[in-house]
């Protein structure tokens, strides 16, 4: 049985070992129609965005829950908060469910807050966390939101995982209801269909980030640490666009949607954006960017993808995030065939 420590350290080894997939996130399947009369200046275009209940993100980039809870996360955790504040970004924490619980290595996430005091950070929790802790997890980084992160098909991966799934839904209404911040359940790389999200807004849930699969692979992850578990869990999952598309069929656009999953480019982030998405989420990249490079240089990556996504609106004729909702596109492949199933 491997320590709490261990695991967060495994994750970030094997979540920078590997690559994206081996499913794809499906936006190679979605094209947008370019508008070449744009009757735009560049300097016009806007990347602001907004989230219900969340100050206005200055743009739809979300640096998503990476680490916490260990040694070396809080150097982690310190530098990604730097580059969320170069950049400003609003940036998530990785799971804070077990340092509440034990009591330990709380600085690993207020690093966070110290290190970027104005920015817009998101606590994160279990499914699991009562709401107490998750009121507690909120208030040790001042957070503008609670991320509640789904992870099934994770833990059934994990030698050490849950496998009592019984009662999230409960447990979530209750955070949803009962916190001082919003909360936005998340999935983790398989992704979400429509009936689950109708279910968490029905709860009182208003913003989702449909997790979907194509990008960090957990179940790959931890494949590569227990090779002996279901590593066919690999392949489990929905495409982050298709996923998409489940979200922005039973949701309006003053509820939230993020699109995480192998979201890498600024052409990705356009198509989620066009598709519905309010913001979208970046982990592993960013991770590998600072790894590689350091902050300045994870710093200057993200930008190229915010000056590239800047070009890509103006290729539509977009000067702002909610006019890309009326941009036309159209699918080819699997996120075709998936487009006329949802419709029937
Ligand atoms: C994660 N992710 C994650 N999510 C979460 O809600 N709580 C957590 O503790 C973690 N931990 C974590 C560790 C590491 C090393 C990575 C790379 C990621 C998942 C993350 O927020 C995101 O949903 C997925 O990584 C998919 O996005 P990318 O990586 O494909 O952009």
């Amino acid at each position: 049985m491997k320590t709490r420590e261990n695991r967060k350290h495994d994750h970030i080894k094997y979540a920078l070992a590997l690559a994206d997939g081996p499913l794809e996130n499906g936006f190679s399947q979605v094209h947008v129609v370019p508008n070449c009369l744009p009757e735009l200046n560049l300097s016009q275009i806007s990347l602001a965005t907004a989230l219900p209940g969340i100050p206005t993100l200055e743009h739809p980039i979300i640096i998503n829950a990476m680490t916490g809870g260990a040694q070396e996360a809080e150097e982690i955790n310190k530098q990604l908060a730097q580059v969320a504040k170069l950049t400003h970004s609003a940036m998530a924490v990785g799971s804070q469910y077990g340092s509440i619980k034990s009591n330990n290595y709380l600085e690993s996430f207020t690093v966070v807050r110290r290190e970027n005091p104005q920015g817009i950070v998101f606590a994160n929790v279990s499914p699991l966390a009562t709401v107490c802790e998750g009121q507690q997890a909120v208030d040790m980084l001042e957070a503008q939101a609670l991320q509640v992160h789904l992870n099934v098909a994770q833990e059934l991966a994990m030698e050490e995982g849950d496998r009592n799934f019984t009662g999230f839904l409960k447990s979530i209404e209750a955070l949803a209801n009962n916190i001082s911040v919003p909360i936005i359940v998340k999935e983790t790389g398989a992704g979400m269909a429509a009936e689950q999200i109708n279910a968490l807004l029905n709860v009182g849930v208003n913003i989702i980030d449909i997790g979907g699969a194509g990008g960090t692979n957990f179940m790959a992850i931890e494949a590569a640490r227990f090779p002996t578990t279901n590593t066919e869990l690999r392949t489990w999952g929905l495409p982050t666009a298709i996923s998409l598309l489940e979200a922005a069929r039973v949701m309006s656009h003053n509820q939230g949607i993020i699109a995480t999953g192998g979201v890498r480019t600024g052409l990705e982030v356009l198509k989620a954006l066009i598709l519905g998405a309010n913001a979208v989420g970046m982990a592993g990249n960013i991770l590998k960017f600072l790894v590689d490079g350091g902050v300045e240089s994870a710093a200057g990556e993200l930008v190229k993808i915010l000056h590239n996504l800047q070009d890509f609106m103006l290729l539509t004729g977009c000067k702002t995030v909610p006019q890309l909702t009326k941009v036309p596109v159209y699918f080819t492949g699997e996120v075709l065939a998936a487009r006329q199933a949802l419709i029937k």
